[in-house]
């Protein structure tokens, strides 16, 4: 938040905002940490990188091209971490391995998808490493080669249709300065944060959110119980079952949603929804 909403660096996502997928990764005195989960007063004194300082006065950063000529990236709201790891991962080890790599992106899950991708980008993969080289049967091997050779050739000579194209947003995106819904602030705009139980099937007795109501900027305090009183407590969805927006008994699993915090400022809403 601090970063997002303090500083306007946006390039630094909240994807899970509970540690676990690395959208929101920086860099602390040059090691990733995942920021959701760190208060601004622990990085008082430290060096922060985000995104956004990641190129140099010379141009991108070695990783930031390579995912650029490799299209390392899909919507690119999960890049700007991985490409920080993989700038940490070089700054401590220059010519990693692939098992390297693999293992230094696993601190990101959400990277899993295009793992095979981003590997691809990497700058720190020795020459001749190619897709098809690492532990593909020779037959396949040999086909990996002929689509390499050909993505070559298209690359250079085939025009038309077929012809790879670079995708425009590219740029963007590896800079961190792509927009994303929670990037956008309109006019007269409200912000929610979700209270989530710290429990796996647990018994609420009750949600007291005089406190969360009675802060100034704060427009409504919303439980399962309320839900439940305009019957939208549980919803269906797109597999024809239904699913508890907010939980109103019984807490599940932890988590899960317990209530809703709006307010005119985000400030307002994270202090009473935590
Ligand atoms: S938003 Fe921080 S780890 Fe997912």
């Amino acid at each position: 938040m601090c970063i997002r909403e303090e500083f306007g660096l946006t390039g630094t996502h909240v994807g899970c905002d509970t540690t676990s997928c690395g959208a929101c990764t920086v860099l602390l005195d040059g090691s990733p940490v995942k920021s959701c989960t760190m208060f601004g007063v622990q990085a008082d004194g430290r060096d922060v990188t985000t995104v956004e300082g990641l190129a140099g006065a010379a141009g991108l950063h070695p990783v930031q091209a390579a995912f650029q000529e490799e299209h390392g990236l899909q919507c690119g709201f999960c890049t700007p971490g991985m490409m920080l790891v993989g700038a940490a991962l070089l700054e401590r080890n220059p010519d990693p391995s692939d098992d390297d790599i693999r293992w230094a992106h696993l601190w990101q899950p959400l990277s899993l998808h295009g793992l095979h991708e981003h590997r691809e980008g990497d700058p720190g993969r020795s020459e001749g490493e190619g897709r098809g080289r690492r532990s593909a049967p020779p037959d396949r091997e040999a086909r990996s080669e002929e689509a390499t050779d050909m993505s070559t050739r298209r690359q250079t000579e085939i025009r038309g249709i077929g012809h790879s194209v670079k995708r425009k947003e590219d740029g963007r995106l590896i800079r961190g300065k792509g927009t994303f819904i929670d990037d956008m602030q309109l006019p007269g705009m409200l912000y929610m944060s979700i209270l989530r139980s710290p429990f796996a099937h647990a018994t609420i007795n009750g949600i007291d959110t005089s406190r969360a109501q009675a802060v100034p900027g704060v427009v409504a305090v919303v439980t399962g119980e309320l839900m439940a009183q305009h019957n939208l407590a549980w919803m269906p969805t797109m597999s024809g079952d239904t699913q508890a927006v907010l939980a109103t008994d019984k807490v599940r699993f932890q988590g899960q949603e317990v209530a809703a915090v709006i307010a005119e400022d985000p400030t307002s809403r994270r202090t009473r929804s935590s």
